[in-house]
């Protein structure tokens, strides 16, 4: 009887984590915990396979991007000495959004994750550009952090299509 309950628990746990690949996946990144929190935060990251993970991450690099380049905008009537800078800041996230997000989709989409690789570290390269053009006083500097982790981790994932 008891031998019983131990496999019908081990049964039941066997059936919850079936199906999500986020947590082992995750653990071969550089951070655990946003990782699964920003695939969880989906809800195609259950049914997710390795390159649908990667998807929703490079989604997530869209999305901090288009965030990130609002917060520039609206930094130009703030902080009007920062021009120069905002200005640099303004083409790199276009850059994300422009070139690095649709070509790192197009290469996973199509099987072809090397390129993939590239646009995603390239958002984290960006990011680092826009950030030194602050002389150290950046007021983006926690969104450059969020954009690199995210990209390390997607890289990451990317990796693993290789
Ligand atoms: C991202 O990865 C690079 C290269 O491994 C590392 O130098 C950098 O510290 C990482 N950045 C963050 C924010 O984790």
């Amino acid at each position: 009887m008891k031998m019983m309950k131990v496999m019908m628990l081990i049964v039941m746990m066997m059936m919850v984590s079936e199906g999500s690949i986020i947590e082992p996946t995750c653990k071969e990144t550089p951070d655990f915990s946003l990782c699964v929190s920003l695939l969880n935060s989906d809800p195609r990251g259950s049914s997710a396979d390795t390159s649908g993970l990667a998807l929703i991450l490079i989604d997530k690099i869209k999305g901090l991007a288009t965030k990130t380049l609002n917060e520039i905008n609206g930094l130009y009537k703030k902080r009007p000495e920062l021009k120069r800078a905002l200005d640099e800041c303004s083409r790199r996230y276009k850059t994300i959004l422009n070139a690095d997000v649709p070509e790192a989709i197009e290469a996973i989409s199509k099987g072809v994750p090397k390129f993939g690789e590239d646009g995603v570290i390239d958002a984290g390269v960006e990011a680092s550009v826009c950030q030194g053009g602050f002389n150290g006083r950046s007021p983006l500097t926690s969104l450059t952090k969020s954009m690199q982790k995210i990209s390390n981790v997607t890289r990451a994932i990317v990796r693993m299509l290789l």
